[in-house]
């Protein structure tokens, strides 16, 4: 009983959907294979045994359970998101130069670039393979805009990551590409595949959408607060690789002419030595930036919750209330 009540939300939502998620992790290693190219599932198996939460599939299930749905094309739909999810990941890994994921050493790292830009290739197209196969017109259009956005918010904030110009509106826009378009795609598709009404379609999207802002805001919190142990990814990461995530844009929006000095020699122009990394930290610090992006995302937590009102009452409504408030509060 205790164990069941100290149960995290993602924990309970995997719990209670724990059939048909297991559905989704054989059909996710069945379509992760390749006949011709040993190499794909040796990297595709590196990354897929290695866990992950499994968030985005977990709310496809919930979304079409949410809404009465009692087919069987959800599963399809959940692995397709993951897929897409693990695809941006390897080609993430390789744009940010990352040595860590899911606690394991990248596959940039241990195969190489060309391996991860080519496995992630072949991953978006099984997404594909696995999408037609619903015959949902509907859900190709959400599934593959939220593709190009994706990728779109992922340029956007290549370009715009190390500029000092670089403000609130911008960093939204990335968020809401490279990460809020897959978990409200992923929430929506979950509705419009059980036929919900419309207004049940857009809360979910509105869910989706608010809930991967939070989560991203909370990412980048971790980034300089969080335990790399728990979080299976390095800390100070983003200042290392020069990305204008909240806090720094909020440290940056109230530097003295010294304090815009450091961060145009470290994130600008990239000069970095010893001891930035404490300094860029002292400097949140100094004007309240991390507790200001916590506020940030608790507000875009509380937008999410609030976007559930119009979806009936039911014990995955309450998980998924929960989990919003979850994914910011594992920063406390
Ligand atoms: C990582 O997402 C990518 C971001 C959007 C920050 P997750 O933290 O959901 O990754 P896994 O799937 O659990 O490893
Ligand atoms: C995650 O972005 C990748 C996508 C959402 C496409 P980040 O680069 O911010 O996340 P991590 O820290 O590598 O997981
Ligand atoms: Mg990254
Ligand atoms: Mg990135």
């Amino acid at each position: 009983m205790d164990q069941v009540m100290t149960r995290k939300p993602h924990e309970m939502l995997a719990a209670t959907l724990s059939q048909e998620l297991e559905a989704v992790n054989a059909l996710i290693r069945t379509r992760m294979a390749s006949e011709h190219a040993p190499r794909i599932p040796e990297v595709t198996a590196h990354l897929v045994e290695a866990g992950g939460k499994r968030l985005r599939p977990m709310l496809t299930l919930a979304a079409a359970r949410l809404c009465g749905y009692e087919g069987d094309h959800h599963l399809k739909l959940a692995a397709t998101v993951e897929f897409i999810h693990t695809a941006t990941l390897l080609h993430d890994d390789v744009v940010d130069e990352s040595a860590q994921r899911r606690g394991r050493p990248t596959a940039n790292l241990l195969w190489d670039n060309k391996s991860s830009v080519l496995v992630g290739d072949y991953l978006f197209a099984r997404s594909f393979q696995l999408m037609v196969e619903t015959g949902s017109l509907r859900v190709l259009d959400i599934l593959a805009n939220a593709s190009a956005t994706i990728a779109e918010g992922e340029v956007l904030q290549m370009t715009a990551a190390s500029n000092l110009k670089t403000d609130e509106g911008i960093y939204l826009q990335v968020v809401r590409g490279k990460t809020a378009a897959l978990f409200s795609a992923a929430t929506e598709v979950g509705g419009v595949i059980a036929g919900a009404p419309e207004a049940q379609v857009k809360a979910l999207f509105e869910y989706g959408d608010a809930l991967g802002i939070a989560f991203q805001i909370a990412d980048d919190l971790l980034d300089y607060q969080g335990d790399s142990k728990a979080t299976g990814k390095n800390v100070g990461d983003d200042f290392r690789e020069r990305k204008l995530t909240l806090p720094v844009i909020k440290a940056v929006a109230h530097a003295t002419d010294e304090e815009r000095a450091f961060w145009t020699r470290t994130i600008e122009k990239g000069k970095q030595q010893d001891g930035d990394l404490e300094e860029a930290l002292a400097l949140m610090a100094k004007y309240g930036t991390l507790e200001a992006t916590r506020q940030d995302a608790l507000g875009w937590a509380a937008k999410a919750r609030a976007a559930l009102e119009v979806l009936p009452d039911h014990e995955i409504r309450t998980m998924l209330s929960d989990l919003a408030d979850y994914v910011v509060a594992r920063l406390n």
